[in-house]
């Protein structure tokens, strides 16, 4: 392995020195040269264009190709690889601007086109993992607590939800965003934990790994969303680094000891954002709350159209909730007859 390992990087030494000798101009800065190469690629996957255009600057001394070489063996401390800001949005949408960040590795960033040929221009998201939301699906459904694990998870998120009505009244957007931090959590827990379960066992998990996963993802893309209509305030940030390193604590250690309780909680805990988001929907139907464009953000993760407001967009997430709601009450519905979730495949893709 050791030798394998050297022998890539004498090839990628090799490389290097050719490449460098091919295409680059060493400007001497004292022992210092700096070399400036582009790099472009065009690839194409299904019916969407990615171009690949790669633009670096590395740093290194005279024996610059040497040690561009072996920096990848850990002498970072004589190179460095800058980064070269070339246009605008990252993650973040057209607020922040871009920086590609320069590398040898050839792993270029990558670009990606809409069907019309525009730019996709979130880093987050790729266009073929948008969708268009169920609207469709029973809000009203609701899973009555039988047992008394069921009444304890009900009862517990009712508990939840009066310092959350205390705390945040009718300021619904807010309301959203601080629980769309906490909701993000438990298809992570879980989904690491069917993970771990699945290599201690080596055995497949049914798909319900990448199910917990993608709720995680899809709560994670409703806080993206209305953290663009409402801005956290300090003590709001503060609130959530606690709740979170409670709660993320509190749910790990429940799903290990019954993960049909967290599955049935958090079925219930849908229910209440379902509820949540209805009273939203009034506010702003009764013009309490100003019906703002929708965020460029949840237009293109939703395929929403180009003039959606805020209200499409509320319906949508809660449209999101109710399928959660479903496929966690169904996840604990499994365990209560005495099966494991691996036994049921799982609702990939259930939006
Ligand atoms: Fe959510
Ligand atoms: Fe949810």
């Amino acid at each position: 392995m050791m030798m394998a390992s050297r022998g890539e990087g004498v090839k990628l030494a090799s490389s290097m020195m050719l490449f460098s000798r091919s295409f680059s101009t060493a400007i001497s800065r004292g022992i210092i040269a700096k070399e400036a190469v582009t790099a472009k690629a065009v690839e194409c996957h299904g019916d969407v264009v990615r171009k690949n255009i790669g633009e670096f600057w590395v740093r290194g001394s005279v024996f610059g190709v040497r040690h561009g070489s072996t920096m990848s063996f850990g002498e970072k401390d004589q190179q460095k690889v800058e980064m070269k800001q070339t246009q605008s949005v990252a993650e973040g949408g057209d607020k922040e601007e871009k920086k590609e960040i320069a590398s040898y590795w050839g792993v270029p960033p990558s670009r990606v086109t809409k069907e019309d040929g525009a730019e996709w221009k979130w880093n987050c998201f790729r266009p073929w993992e948008t969708y268009s939301a169920d609207l469709s699906i029973d809000l009203k459904k609701h899973h009555v607590p039988a047992t008394f694990l069921d009444k304890m998870a009900y009862w517990m998120v009712k508990a939840l939800r009066f310092p959350t009505d205390l705390f945040f009244q009718r300021r619904y957007g807010c309301r959203a965003m601080m629980l769309e931090t906490v909701a993000a959590v438990p298809g992570m827990v879980g989904g690491m934990l069917l993970h771990c379960k699945s290599l201690r066992r080596f055995e497949h998990s049914g798909g319900w790994i990448k199910t917990l996963l993608d709720e995680a993802e899809n709560e994670r893309m409703h806080l993206m969303t209305f953290m663009e209509v409402a801005k956290p305030r300090w003590y709001e940030r503060a609130l959530v680094i606690t709740v979170q390193g409670v709660f993320l604590n509190a749910y790990f250690l429940g799903y290990i000891i019954s993960p049909k309780f967290a599955h049935r909680m958090v079925g219930y805990l849908e229910e209440e954002a379902i509820h949540s988001y209805t009273e939203f929907l009034k506010e702003l139907d009764k013009g309490n709350i100003e019906n703002v464009p929708a965020p460029a953000i949840a237009v293109d993760y939703w395929r929403l159209p180009p003039d959606a407001t805020l209200r499409d967009v509320v319906l949508v997430v809660r449209a999101d909730e109710a399928h959660h709601r479903d496929v966690n009450h169904f996840a604990s519905d499994i365990h209560y007859q005495g099966r494991e979730l691996k036994e049921a495949p799982a609702p990939i893709g259930y939006h």
